[in-house]
């Protein structure tokens, strides 16, 4: 693909969304009533009934927008859960804290003691940690795959007590690539769910078409897009599904502040078009960076390099702005680390999804499954912000050059 039809290809998912983010979970006017283009942000905790049977009542609507406590869900939030729903072509959505708390929550609400899960090895990092940490305590046992394993490899791996498979799509840090349709092939064949992280592919991987049986979103990353709110959903594909994620949210006492979901709501209505601008930045500098000799390989899942690039050509309508970058071997560690450190509009922090470009490291304490990609050389992961694109490169060419000095 040449480099325009590229940055056509990266963009064209988020332009078909425009529209929608922008009416998605609005009010209109009625009867002849005026009403603001935003709610109101409503704050509460105690919610007030007219006598005891009405409150016993709502009590008994909790998988509804009904008010009953605070922390069962305020008015923004229920509706920050209908604009989700909508994107990610689920029947519900439940608001959770975090993004970390939207990946926990279907491990809680979905496996027993006993249970096991398949977990890809390239999943955000603190995930694996909850695993780790935390599912091993409660008696669940996890066999990590290769994010590019085959139906065949993850057949060989299944038990009598596999009850889901955890992935995330392209894998944290080392950008595979999966075939979740293949999955959802697996997982079905066993009566088990495929729960997959779909923060990189918001509005332009529509996981439930894919067969997804739960979609997570750290709503922390594009939907909010200004690294000002950490937020997150957990969306399914059917009803009883909902029933059990809803009742372990509430059991857990998960929940996320109106101003959180305000933000997340307002945030959505420029996603679209952030986003159009920033993967279009992120191919060109994706490109430009694959023409430099000091680049051994750029994982971005719209270039052949990335694994797994055919899976994002089949079944993507557009990329995001975060990709990583290997260096050629005979770099080191400490001179990549000494290029980020030089760079001037690279932001050094975690998190992705504002508006600004960040720069992090690739090590292998973050994610295991780099063996193959990432320990080729040093790695790094850059998020295009909004900046000028022609700064941003010359901001990498002046850290680039600094770093093949030291190495001539
Ligand atoms: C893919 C992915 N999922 C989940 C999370 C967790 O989101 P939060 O920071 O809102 O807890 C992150 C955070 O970086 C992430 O990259």
């Amino acid at each position: 693909m040449d480099h325009e039809n590229l940055r056509h290809a990266v963009s064209r998912g988020w332009r078909d969304m425009a529209s929608l983010a922008v009416r998605v979970a609005r009010d209109a006017p009625v009867d002849g009533q005026g009403v603001f283009v935003n709610p109101a942000v409503a704050r509460g905790s105690t919610v007030l009934f007219s006598s005891l049977e009405a409150m016993e009542k709502a009590g008994h609507k909790r998988y509804g927008d009904e008010l009953i406590y605070g922390a069962m869900g305020t008015p923004l939030q229920h509706r920050l859960e209908h604009a989700i729903a909508t994107i990610e072509g689920a029947t519900h959505t439940q608001i959770a804290p975090s993004g970390l708390a939207a990946c926990t929550l279907p491990l809680l609400a979905f496996l027993d003691s006993g249970s096991h899960c398949l977990m890809s090895d390239s999943v955000y990092g603190p995930m694996r940690r909850f695993a780790e940490k935390v599912m091993r305590r409660f008696g669940v046992d996890i066999t990590y795959f290769p994010p590019c394993a085959s139906e065949e490899e993850l057949q060989r791996l299944w038990r009598t007590e596999t009850k889901a498979i955890f992935t995330e799509s392209p894998g944290s840090h080392s950008f595979e690539v999966q075939d979740i349709p293949m999955m959802a092939r697996v997982a079905h064949g066993h009566g088990a769910r495929l729960i997959v992280d779909n923060t990189w592919g918001i509005g332009i991987f529509q996981p439930f078409r894919h067969g997804a049986d739960i979609s997570i979103q750290a709503l922390t990353k594009y939907p909010a897009g200004h690294a000002d709110t950490i937020i997150g959903a957990v969306s399914t594909a059917n009803e009883a599904d909902w029933h059990l994620l809803r009742d372990t949210a509430i059991q857990t006492g998960q929940v996320a502040g109106p101003d959180d979901c305000a933000l997340t709501l307002r945030g959505i209505r420029t996603l679209p078009v952030r986003q159009e601008r920033q993967s279009q930045s992120a191919i060109d500098v994706a490109l430009w960076l694959q023409s430099r000799a000091e680049v051994s390989r750029v994982l971005h899942p719209a270039l052949p390099s990335c694994p797994g690039h055919e899976f994002w050509k089949r079944d993507f309508s557009g990329a995001s702005s975060l990709f990583g970058v290997v260096l050629r071997p005979d770099f080191t560690l400490p001179q990549m680390q000494h290029m980020i450190d030089s760079l001037q509009m690279f932001g050094i922090g975690a998190s992705w999804g504002g508006y600004e470009s960040l720069i992090l490291p690739t090590t292998r304490g973050i994610t295991r499954s780099c063996d193959s990609v990432t320990q080729a050389g040093p790695t790094f992961r850059i998020h295009i912000g909004l900046e000028d694109t022609h700064d941003l490169i010359a901001d990498l060419a002046r850290g680039l050059d600094g770093m093949a000095k030291g190495n001539t």
